[in-house]
């Protein structure tokens, strides 16, 4: 595995699957010193194909080792999205040898089904594992919830919820979320719905998530509702957007009618948290991808990567919940040997820098000046540009001339956009990971997101930093290289 992590492209501080095809995260769940992280594969080929559930493990969440294939198709159908629960009370029955069962819940979609044009060709199945996710076994009286009529019905994900000491489960169904509950993870009652006349409704909702945070600062308390869409994303084909309301066992409410989104940037879709963590952290994976273009990207044995893993907060600005989204801070752990520090950027002024190992680096901003440019480029001028616009009250990402554009229409065709409102802050930081093939944007602690694939011919080396303001200045605190974990 060490040698094919060197082709070009290959990400190397991201999860990425050894060869072929893989999207969504799946089943993310932390059990017994692991999370796991099961992820939609095909292994016949770098396009989607039939889905299994393929695998991957790890202690720290940023050095992952490969696994077997956990669930490949059956009778019911291929293996869609889905979750996974530890389940410490042995609710299922599912327990023979005294230790907590890991379930996994699931989408079955039949192809047959759908070929034949009928509308119920999606349901959900279980299938659980008594040696901490190493091998499964599919529930005999699989579907566990049936489909009478209703076009895709999917991605279920599931929770303990301690108020009403049930399991809750949201899916899709279209345009809408639905709730489920159950006392045994096998037998599910339907409970409500919602969504259908708020949010974004550009394209077909999927994989949802429900969890609660904290407000920070304060003793509240929230619901938030993740629901990936696609196509119907502010720059175009698959995004992730939120909910913030509050669920009392069965309903989920919001007042909230305008989309509020995850991430600015093309590439983060099917984003979910894991269950169970050690510490109680909310944390999120998303697919670094977008449907549009997710299967020409000109990789050659493996096809897209993982989000690092980021931690979910909720700050309350104003009247207004923002959902945050950060590196967890294992990724910081991986910034190790210092390749630029502490470099100050006069207001209309420019600075340029030669830096070995740019892409695959993290660095660090903080900027008074709400006017800036920063450019990557590469020795075939290739460049990558970033631009914070106070005047329109937007940070762009233009990755028209980044690299490799032209493998499909959509992925060089315009420059991405994100509305920014808080420009009243005496100063922004700016934490930015590339991973060459990926850079991810974290404005002011995760308020403001944008995640990108690039495709540069030649590592990018060249930094050039333009502040446009005549009187703020910008402050690099440091480039830091990236270790590699493959
Ligand atoms: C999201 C999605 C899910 C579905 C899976 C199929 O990217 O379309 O809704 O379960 O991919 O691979």
């Amino acid at each position: 595995i060490e040698k094919v992590y060197a082709e070009p492209y290959r990400l190397q501080f991201h999860f990425s699957p050894p060869e072929k095809w893989m999207n969504d995260p799946n089943g993310l769940v932390y059990n017994q010193g692991i999370y796991h992280l099961f992820y939609q594969y095909y292994p016949d080929d770098i396009v989607w194909g039939p889905m299994h559930w393929g695998h991957a493990t790890s202690k720290d969440l940023v050095h992952w080792q490969h696994q077997p294939i956990a669930l490949y198709p059956d009778e019911h159908g291929l293996i869609f999205s889905g979750s996974a629960v530890v389940d410490k009370k042995n609710t299922s029955g599912f327990g023979t040898n005294g230790e907590a069962p890991l379930v996994a819940i699931f989408t079955y979609h039949s192809m047959e089904g759908e070929k034949e044009g009928r509308d119920d060709f999606q349901t959900q199945g279980i299938a659980y594992s008594l040696d901490n996710g190493a091998t499964w076994t599919k529930y005999e009286g699989n579907p566990v919830i049936g489909n009478n009529g209703i076009r895709d019905f999917r991605d279920p994900k599931v929770f303990w919820h301690e108020a009403s000491q049930q399991w809750i489960l949201t899916l899709v169904a279209g345009d809408h979320a639905k709730f489920y509950a159950s006392n045994n993870l096998r037998e599910w009652e339907h409970l409500s719905d919602f969504g259908k006349t708020q949010g974004a409704h550009g394209g077909v909702w999927e994989c949802p998530d429900l969890f609660p945070l904290p407000v920070e600062g304060t003793e509240e308390q929230k619901w938030v509702l993740i629901i990936s869409i696609n196509p119907g994303a502010p720059n175009g084909g698959s995004g992730t957007q939120y909910f913030i309301g509050d669920f009392d066992g069965e309903k989920f409410t919001s007042n909230q009618q305008e989309p509020k989104w995850l991430d600015y940037g093309t590439d983060n879709y099917a984003g979910v948290t894991y269950n169970n963590t050690p510490d109680g952290k909310r944390i999120f994976i998303g697919w670094m991808s977008n449907w549009f273009y997710a299967r020409n990207t000109p990789t050659e044995k493996w096809r897209s990567a993982m989000t690092v893993p980021r931690e979910l907060s909720l700050e309350k600005i104003g009247d207004d919940y923002f959902l945050k989204n950060y590196p967890v801070e294992q990724v910081d752990g991986l910034a190790t040997e210092i390749l630029a520090e502490d470099l100050q950027v006069a207001p209309s002024t420019s600075e340029t820098l030669k830096v070995d190992g740019l892409n695959q680096s993290q660095i660090q901003l903080k900027t008074s000046s709400r006017d800036y440019t920063v450019i990557f480029k590469n020795d075939l001028d290739e460049t990558l540009e970033l631009t914070m616009d106070s005047t329109n009250s937007a940070f762009i990402v233009n990755r028209m001339k980044s690299g490799k554009v032209d493998f499909h229409s959509e992925f060089g065709n315009k420059k991405h956009v994100m509305p920014i409102s808080l420009l009243d802050k005496e100063s922004h930081e700016l934490k930015i990971l590339l991973d060459w093939s990926s850079i991810e944007i974290f404005i002011d602690g995760g308020i403001y997101v944008m995640t990108e694939q690039l495709f540069p011919t030649k590592p990018y080396t060249t930094l050039v930093i333009k502040n446009g303001s005549a009187d703020s200045e910008i402050h690099l605190e440091s480039i830091k290289q990236m270790e590699s974990v493959w």
